[in-house]
């Protein structure tokens, strides 16, 4: 042990005696430690665009080709690099770009889901086909019209409804109670799910789709809210709930792996025991 203390106090010495001698050896080593330029990998993109100035004009899908490797690795990046780079008139919704506003929901090689939350196949003999979220009214290429979605989410009126909320306290729940919302509250009304249903498509005038329909539960289950029965009286009638089919569309779609159609199966048992 003495021998090994000793050795290490001889090198430790003789380390402070020598010199530090920056070489171009070493700042030749550092340069070669960056790394190599990466190879082109090629994609192809195609895009559905129509442009509401020329109505008379057909929707076409238009390719676009970029290198992977010079683009970020989700599907928003590669729409912001064409926007930027290739064509500054393809138009489409983003906001956040990490899942929480729902601005960019769209239909992605068959699939609804939020752009900024799906990779890029880096398969470059594969293209990926971009579509706007279906069987909805296009206000340009890849944006599609929500107003009657926003007004169906109104018509449930997603708020607290309480005729005599405590005052100057919190309004508290016990940790059960808040329970009971966990899974519905966090939708980010992005529409993947209600553009999904097939029943949504054929009567989205009088069904309210499955992101209304959990959000109308989300406040039926909430101890807070007083206004159960009269939540309740309004969906019972034939279209707005009982048009759900039990189809899951729903719940294998959300992106943010949410399951609308559990809601709406407790939506529906709650309103089978009045
Ligand atoms: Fe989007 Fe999921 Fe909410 Fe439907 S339930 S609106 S898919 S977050
Ligand atoms: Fe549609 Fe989901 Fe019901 S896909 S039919 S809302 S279970
Ligand atoms: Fe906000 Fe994608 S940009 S969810």
């Amino acid at each position: 042990m003495q021998s090994l203390i000793a050795r290490s106090a001889f090198v430790r010495s003789q380390a402070a005696r020598v010199p530090v001698v920056r070489t171009f050896a070493s700042s030749a080593a550092r340069f070669q430690a960056t790394p190599a330029e990466k190879p082109v990998l090629q994609k192809e993109f195609k895009i559905y665009r129509w442009n509401p100035d020329q109505p008379a004009e057909k929707p076409t899908l238009q390719s676009y080709t970029i290198d992977l490797n010079q683009c970020g690795p989700m599907i928003l990046d590669a729409l912001i690099k064409i926007k930027n780079e290739i064509d500054p008139t393809l138009t489409f919704r983003r906001s956040c770009r990490e899942g929480i506003c729902g601005s960019c929901a769209m239909n992605i090689n068959g699939q609804n889901t939020l752009a900024c939350l799906c990779r890029i196949e880096r398969d470059s003999g594969k293209d990926s086909k971009i579509y706007p979220l279906p069987h909805m009214y296009i206000v340009k290429d890849l944006v599609p019209d929500l107003t009657l979605f926003y007004k169906q989410y109104k018509s449930i009126e997603p708020y607290l409804k309480n005729d005599n909320p405590p005052q100057g306290r919190e309004f508290l729940q016990s940790q059960e109670d808040r329970r009971k919302l966990d899974g519905m509250y966090e939708c980010i009304l992005c529409a993947c799910c209600s553009t999904s249903c097939p029943s949504y498509w054929w009567n989205q005038d009088v069904y309210l789709g499955p992101a209304t329909l959990m959000a109308a539960y989300r406040w039926i289950a909430d101890s807070r809210d007083t206004y159960k029965a009269e939540r309740k009286e309004k969906l019972q009638n034939e279209m707005s709930l009982y048009r759900c089919h039990t189809i899951f569309n729903c719940a294998r779609t959300c992106p943010k792996g949410l399951n609308p159609a559990q809601a709406i199966a407790k939506l529906k048992l709650e309103l089978a025991a009045e």
